[in-house]
């Protein structure tokens, strides 16, 4: 029997109850429906809405409910439809008419919107510690790595030089911004919707601020309908995870490129790597893969919730049902990729060697001949000229700029001299680079200081 069969004179079609039951994902709401219940009824009796004799009776039985659930002990049923109606009936078969007064002034509209705000802020805060972790194995490796040489890349081609400290730590940056973005949008989310009812809130005397006070939150969601009708919060978080793969997902493409022979920057542990079934030399970079692709899943559920939501007129509307996998999807996604990547990142070892090589190449230091010429007086535009055209006299004796003869650089301009060598050096190159924000060792240095105290916070 339905706890809303009331009006109805002939039971659903079992398609339409299948169809319509959520049990079989907001099962994973059950704490903190409960959670929400048990503050819900405390409100109602200190409010005198119902007697304490039966707020008692509700909190016992709620709280073995939830131990049953805990111990596997609870079989839920899809004709209670959702994780709200399957508690509640439950609670009635155990204790009676009690269980019949918990719904007293409030709504499934406001009780799920507060069930998925109560769960998404104990997961945010998890996903929070997982992106910290993988920020703080970051700034370590950094802190090892600031004097290796690497060449660093415009449209894939060799640019500059900078040090695999400053390259991660770009990397370091995104991902605290998506800290940030996580942070904020968790506070935003802490509002209480309780009490807004279906969406008009209730003609009892309720108190919304003891119920937001009880949870825990910042205060109430302001409008009744407003609380009942938004899930922007899960788009916020879908949102700010979207980015955060994004992020990880450019950092899992890096590490791919680097550990193939063609660039062979990093090896990764074999306990991070897989093998192939037919080629027996392959040592190939799965996890980095997987990351990346699982990035699809996560706009995936961005969409869904944007779509989902863009035509609903006020108040609930039952196509926000779906909100729930999408965001359940998405946490999960989150969580698991950055629980493999951080162990994956720090048992990788870096090619130092390699790294200086591939800085020796590729002309990374044209730049700073150019600037050497300006130095001696030339305009930059002259001097970016004359060094273009020392790098094609390079090509075609097929040497690089720190090995061509200075009789050869004459032949361009009569302003180099045997200092020149001295100017293009790339690990002068590195270190004469100490503007705020640069590669050189210092400026290095000083950014992983300031992300630290900023990172404090997180702590
Ligand atoms: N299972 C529903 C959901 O997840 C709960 C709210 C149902 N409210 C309603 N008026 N049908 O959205």
């Amino acid at each position: 029997m339905k706890l809303w069969q009331g009006r109805f004179s002939k039971a659903e079609d079992e398609k339409v109850n299948d169809f319509n039951s959520s049990i079989h994902f907001d099962k994973r709401l059950y704490r903190e429906d409960i959670e929400g219940s048990l503050a819900h009824s405390e409100m109602l009796a200190q409010c005198g809405i119902i007697t304490v004799e039966e707020k008692n009776k509700i909190h016992e039985g709620l709280k073995g409910i939830l131990e049953d659930i805990e111990k596997g002990e609870i079989e839920f049923s899809v004709d209670s439809e959702d994780i709200h109606m399957n508690v509640e009936t439950i609670l009635t078969e155990r204790i009676g008419d009690a269980g019949k007064r918990l719904h007293t002034a409030r709504s499934r509209n406001d009780q799920v919107a507060l069930d998925i705000r109560l769960y998404m802020r104990k997961e945010i805060s998890e996903i929070m510690v997982l992106v910290k972790a993988l920020i703080d194995a970051i700034v370590e490796e950094a802190e090892k790595t600031k004097d290796y040489v690497m060449p660093s890349y415009t449209h894939l081609q060799r640019a500059q030089p900078v040090s695999f400290a400053h390259y991660i730590m770009a990397y370091a940056q995104m991902f605290h911004r998506d800290l940030q973005r996580y942070a904020d949008c968790a506070e935003r989310m802490n509002l209480c919707p309780l009490g807004a009812g279906a969406l008009a809130t209730t003609s009892y005397p309720i108190n919304r601020k003891l119920s937001a006070e009880l949870l825990g939150f910042d205060g109430i969601v302001e409008n009744s309908m407003d609380a009942v009708s938004d899930r922007d919060f899960l788009i916020e978080f879908c949102s700010a995870s979207s980015i955060f793969m994004m992020h990880l997902s450019r950092f899992c493409e890096e590490i791919i490129l680097w550990c193939s022979s063609e660039f062979a920057f990093i090896s990764l542990d074999d306990a991070y790597a897989t093998g192939s079934s037919i080629m027996p030399q392959k040592k190939n970079p799965d996890i980095a893969e997987l990351c990346r692709g699982k990035s699809g899943r996560v706009y995936g559920s961005l969409i869904t919730l944007l779509t989902m939501m863009k035509g609903l007129p006020l108040a609930y509307n039952k196509d926000m049902q779906e909100d729930k996998e999408a965001a359940f999807d998405c946490i999960d996604t989150v969580k698991q990729c950055a629980e493999i990547f951080t162990p994956m990142f720090k048992s990788m070892t870096v090619r130092k060697e390699n790294l200086r090589k591939a800085a020796a190449k590729g002309f990374i230091n044209a730049t700073d001949c150019a600037d050497y010429l300006v130095g001696k007086g030339l305009p930059f535009r002259d001097a970016y000229k004359i060094t273009g055209k020392a790098v094609a006299l390079c090509e075609q004796k097929g040497c690089d700029l720190e090995t061509l003869p200075l009789e050869d650089y004459n032949t361009l301009s009569p302003l180099f001299a045997d200092d020149v060598y001295a100017a293009i050096n790339i690990e002068h190159c590195l270190a004469a680079r100490k503007a705020d924000g640069g590669p050189a060792p210092e400026a290095v240095t000083k950014q992983i200081e300031n992300l630290k105290e900023n990172l404090k916070k997180y702590e």
